[in-house]
């Protein structure tokens, strides 16, 4: 097997700059692809946070221009990961959240800051000394990467583009066509133009080689109207060159042997630390111990997509179930106030904010883990509760479809039974699953097969890396 080389372009890697799971994918593939012979390059904005982790670096291309600034790619490690880093002070000097201004808003120079991050990446696809074999592009914020190297004359490698979320087109005004590098025949329909405007995302559905979503269903799923939003029409076209991978966790970080304290699930076969987490947190969260129903958690983004809503018409069912509920998330100002609100002492706790060490403790602790979102391209919180033995409970849409096997009576006879789905996305439909899990629950036997099966479930990145390296080999023969 010979090795082949990959430049990986994303806005987002843990851990070192984190807003979602694509931050989680990009700082995990690396390491699962090298098993598989290919060795992959990052590259990522210099934020502050980036900066300060690679402490130097060595120049490997300077940038004396670039969208109104200077700027280099700085060569680095960190965390194990191979980076490549645009130091660029006028775009990326920023503190705090990636994408959003101190006052809450996207940045209004974001379409610049991350066709920056385009221009950087299609420069170092073309440079001789630096030129990968393949370039891997996620989300919006590297669409731009296959347009530019689609204009270039000189020779450059194949593109993949992965969707983690077609709810975010990376907008751009149309007077902005030329400012981002872009010929004017560039603006149509076969071009950068949507619904006119520029979408970033589109570029990179338009002009890549491949287009990759986060799993089977949500590849099929996008090609509707229902789902596609607005790029389905695009995405049916281009149906040959789509394939849904599935996302994998990093098993070292979700790791319940080793995950501290307190003792977590061993195996499928010793679950003997769970009772001790849930307890440990439901005294943290200030939760009752003696509740005779499942605690519930959410680990979640509070907006639209996942359902948070729903969740909050559900609460009256929830409770009259015996369950209590724990969440953690951080988001949209009204469910955010909503949940504040909806707290209830000993019965629903409710942590606003973004901390990723009491994420693991709710995995180890809790009983089930809901996800009832609307849409949900994959999702990695269900994947971490199968690992920890929660239950996931999730809408039967994208991912969450590909990665639960629900506990119907056939699946629960065969023994295959990993949680409970739901559809369609209702509040009612998602109360009919809390009671079930609740019944389920109260069924020592049955529930201890949910939780055994789901810690048997392979969700590492083990089976998806081989997808993605055969699929650039696969690109790579074609250009051959
Ligand atoms: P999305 O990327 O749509 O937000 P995913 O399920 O793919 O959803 O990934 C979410 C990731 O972010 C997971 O690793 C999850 O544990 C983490 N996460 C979400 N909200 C929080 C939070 N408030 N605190 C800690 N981790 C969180
Ligand atoms: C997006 C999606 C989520 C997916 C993640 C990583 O944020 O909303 O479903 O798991 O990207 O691919």
């Amino acid at each position: 097997m010979t090795a082949l080389s990959v430049l990986s372009v994303a806005a987002e890697v843990f851990p070192l700059v984190k807003t979602g799971g694509l931050a989680d994918v990009t700082g995990a593939l690396p390491a699962a692809l090298a098993a598989e012979g290919v060795i992959v390059r990052t590259l990522l904005p210099g934020y502050p946070a980036v900066m300060a982790a690679i402490k130097g670096g060595k120049v490997v291309l300077s940038l004396p221009s670039l969208f109104g600034g200077g700027a280099r790619v700085l060569a680095a490690t960190a965390h194990g990961l191979d980076l490549l880093v645009l130091d660029a002070p006028h775009l990326f000097d920023r503190p705090g959240n990636p994408y959003l201004g101190p006052d809450g808003r996207d940045w209004p120079d974001n379409p610049i800051r991350f066709a920056a991050l385009a221009r950087a990446a299609a420069t170092i696809a073309t440079t001789p000394a630096l030129r990968p074999d393949i370039v891997h592009c996620h989300d919006w914020q590297s669409g731009l990467v296959p347009a530019y190297l689609h204009y270039t004359a000189a020779k450059a490698p194949p593109t993949v583009m992965t969707v983690h979320n077609l709810a975010f087109p990376g907008k751009a005004a149309p007077s902005l066509l030329a400012t981002l590098g872009l010929p004017p025949h560039a603006y149509a329909i076969d071009g950068v133009e949507f619904h006119g405007t520029i979408s970033l995302l589109k570029a990179g559905l338009q002009f890549a080689d491949r287009i990759t979503t986060v799993s089977p269903t949500y590849a099929t799923e996008i090609q509707t109207r229902d789902a596609g939003m607005g790029f389905d029409g695009l995405l049916h076209h281009r149906a040959a060159a789509l394939t849904g991978i599935l996302n994998g966790i990093d098993t070292t970080i979700w790791n319940p042997a080793t995950d501290p304290p307190p003792p977590p699930p061993l195996s499928a076969t010793d679950r003997t630390g769970r009772p001790a987490n849930k307890a440990a947190l439901q005294r943290e969260l200030g939760l009752s111990t003696d509740a005779p129903g499942p605690l519930f958690a959410v680990i979640s983004r509070l907006t639209h997509q996942k359902g948070m809503d729903l969740l909050l018409e559900a609460l009256p069912t929830l409770l009259r179930q015996g369950g209590q509920l724990a969440v953690l998330g951080t988001g949209e100002a009204w469910i955010e106030s909503a949940l504040r609100d909806a707290v209830s002492p000993g019965r629903i706790a409710c942590v606003l904010g973004y901390d990723e060490a009491l994420a693991h403790r709710i995995q180890a602790g809790a009983d089930a883990l809901l996800v009832p979102s609307r849409f949900e391209p994959c999702g990695l919180t269900q994947l971490c509760a199968l690992r920890y033995g929660c239950v996931p409970v999730v809408a039967r849409v994208g991912g969450l479809a590909d990665t639960v096997i629900d506990a119907n009576p056939a699946a629960l006879a065969a023994g295959v039974a990993t949680g409970i789905q739901f559809a369609p996305e209702s509040a009612s439909q998602l109360e009919a699953a809390i009671r079930r899990t609740a019944a389920l629950y109260s069924d020592s036997t049955a529930w201890l097969a949910l939780q055994a099966n789901g810690t048997a479930t392979d969700v590492s990145w083990r089976g998806p890396a081989r997808q993605y390296a055969a699929l650039y080999r696969s690109l790579l023969a074609a250009r051959a």
